[in-house]
Order: structure tokens, then sequence, then C-alpha cells
């Protein structure tokens, strides 16, 4: 038995695969190694509090196939930026050396971090300042640079394939336009694959702003060519009209990304009434998409990316982010991720089969 101590954390968003990651390094760390792990409760903010407690074999024994993190998670605590509210005022305090101060008394060998894009960047600041990191990628976004796919993906484009497949009996039914808003963010990977996966009519992401006369003509086209009543479109929550803007659902003042984007899909659906002589309505799919079981693939690639974060925490291998690439579990420089988003190439081949397959993305370019 060592003496060596890793610490663990879950940051940003919550997604399924969480747990399977937490059993992964945990199970490794004790069986394989003899490593004893610490686990921050709910992300940066576990260390900042010094909220934390030791994982036992007990502890994760059963999680697997369970959604969320038994560790929680914070989207908003940010060490280099801890929100104190002071008189109904906002401040931002930089407690990072408090921080490094606890991970020194703790005697951590090493911190991994379990996050997205804003917990890798935090987790690189940490790094620079004398931390062993190790970073774990997770979203339902899929949009970290440095790897192929996170984990947390498979499960939210299940769910929504799932979604789309119900609409699909009921606008066909109704002889409706359908309308299925997916998250994302930024990014279009969930509305890319999950309505190309459920046979969308038109899909709206980010990346192509769309025109709605493009998104007209697409279902009006399904009708006079097809003899097709309804269509479904499949909308990510960032997309926006060519010159216009995205939709905010709220701004949370008090989290490092304040953005939370929802409700695009109204806009269109409200447009496309204007236009022409269709009902239409909203399936606004929100968080549903980050919860329940990991598909068994999330938890094989939550579960190989548990076990490389702990070799490379044995092996003295910091400040790196495990990564898939191509069949390959290896890792990239953190600082390589830091602050950037993985976004869909306009010429990604699976636009290029959506178009092939008749699909629209609202814009010129469609076929037809
Ligand atoms: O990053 C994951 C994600 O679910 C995004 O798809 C979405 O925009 C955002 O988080 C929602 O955040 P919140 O849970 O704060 O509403």
């Amino acid at each position: 038995m060592s003496n060596k101590r890793v610490g663990l954390l879950t940051g940003g968003g919550d997604c399924p695969g969480l747990n399977a990651v937490i059993r992964g390094i945990t199970k490794s760390a004790i069986n394989q190694y003899g490593w004893e792990v610490i686990g921050f409760y709910d992300g940066f903010e576990g260390l900042i509090e010094g909220r934390f407690t030791r994982l036992t074999y007990e502890m994760v024994s059963g999680i697997l196939t369970q959604g969320g993190t038994i560790l929680g998670t914070s989207n908003k605590a940010n060490p280099f930026g801890h929100i104190v509210k002071e008189n109904g005022n906002i401040k931002k305090v930089d407690v990072s050396d408090q921080c490094m101060e606890l991970y020194h008394d703790l005697g951590l060998d090493a911190l991994i971090c379990v996050g997205g894009d804003g917990t890798m960047t935090i987790a690189g600041k940490l790094a620079e300042k004398g931390a062993k990191i190790v970073g774990v990628p997770k979203t339902i976004d899929n949009d970290l640079m440095g790897t192929d796919v996170t984990f947390g993906f498979n499960t939210a484009f299940t769910t929504a394939t799932e979604a789309i497949d119900k609409i699909h009996t009921t606008a066909q039914s109704h002889h409706r336009v359908m309308l299925v808003e997916v998250m994302g963010r930024n990014a279009g990977w969930l509305a890319l694959e999950s309505g190309l996966a459920g046979g969308g009519d038109v899909i709206l992401i980010p990346e192509l702003p769309y025109q709605i006369d493009e998104v007209v003509r697409a279902i009006r086209r399904r009708h006079t060519r097809w003899g097709k009543r309804f269509s479904i479109i499949v909308v990510s929550e960032g997309a926006r009209p060519a010159g216009g803007k995205q939709v905010y659902q709220r701004i949370v003042e008090d989290s490092p990304d304040p953005i939370r984007l929802g409700g695009i899909s109204h806009i269109v659906a409200q447009q496309i009434e204007q236009a022409m002589d269709v009902e239409t309505r909203v399936t606004i799919l929100g968080h549903l998409q980050r919860g329940g079981s990991p598909t068994p693939l999330d938890r094989l690639l939550a579960t190989q990316f548990a076990l490389k974060a702990m070799e490379l925490v044995v092996e003295g291998k910091f400040n790196q982010m495990v990564a898939l690439h191509g069949n390959r579990i290896t890792s990239v420089p953190v600082k390589t991720v830091m602050g950037k988003q993985r976004l869909v190439p306009p010429d990604h081949p699976l636009i290029k089969v959506a178009l092939s397959v008749g699909t629209s993305f609202g814009v010129p370019m469609d076929e037809g």
C-alpha cells in the first residue's frame, strides 16, 4: 500500500457517465495502485470551501449505470473568480492560493478534474500554480478541443434521437411541422447527429446561420415533390438567422459563462406559420438530455478515460487531458484545449451525408 493520494472533482454541467469515471478512477486507484482518492464535493466549490471525502470502494460500487455525479458539481465555481455577494453587489475574488494551500495540506500528489472547457481552463490555470493536473473530458455538447468525442455525448444523442422518433409519429398523424430544440451551446453536434439519426427534414445549427426563406422552401418542397404534409425540424439551441443573433433564455450573472441559450425554435415556428398555412409545434428537450443512465458506449468510454487518467497520474504525466483519437485512448496537453470550442466544420462529412438524403440546413447550399 503506497501513501499516495489523488484528488478528484467533477465540474461544469453534469452528464451521464460521470459516475462511471468516479468509479473507474477510485477502483483502479485502490485495486491497481494502492492509492487513496479524495473526492471534492460540487466541483471547484469543494476545493474552495474545503468540502471533500475519502472515496471508498463501497461508495463507488454500483454507480456505473447511474446518471449524475455522486460528488455533485457546479458550473459557477471558479477559484480565479470566486463570486462573493456584498450588499447586493457581486464581487469576484481570486481564491486560487487558498485552493493550492488545501491541495498541499491534503498531501495530494495530483488532481483529476473531470469537466468541459470551463473546467479544463481552470485546471490549466491551477497547473500554472503548481498543481499536478490530469483532465477528463465530459460534456453532452461534444465541443471540447483535443478529443474526437467526450463521454456523455452518446447518451444525450441517443435521448434526443429517441425524442425525435416519438415526435415523428405525431407530426405525421396531424400533418404538422414539429420543431425539436436540442442543447449543445455554440456547437451543433447534438442537433446534427440526432437530426440525421432521427431523419430530420431540416437541421439548424449555429455554425450555419439559417435563412427562414430556405427553411420554408424545404418544407414546401417536401409537400410539392413528395406529397409529405409534415416536417421535422431539429434546432440547436445556439442556432441563429444569418445576420441575426442567438436567443438567450437567461443570463446567470454569477456564472463564469453566464449565457444560457434557448427558445430560438419558438421564433422559427412563428415565422413558418406566418409564411405558410401549416400548424407548427415546438418541443424543447432541455435538461432531460443531461439525465438518465449512460449508454453502454458512454460507460465504456468513461471507464477507459478513468483508467487512462489514473495511468497518467501514476506515471507522473501531468497537465494532460485524456482524449480519444480514432480508436486510441491517448492524451493532449491541457493548455492546448483551454478556452477553445470545437465547432462543426461547414464541410464536415455528416453535413454532406445529410444534404445527400435531402435534409436542409436552411442555407442556399441545399440541394433541389
Ligand atoms: O454544457 C452543457 C449544457 O447542457 C449546454 O448544452 C446548455 O447550454 C447548458 O449546459 C445549460 O446549462 P444549465 O444547466 O446551467 O442550464
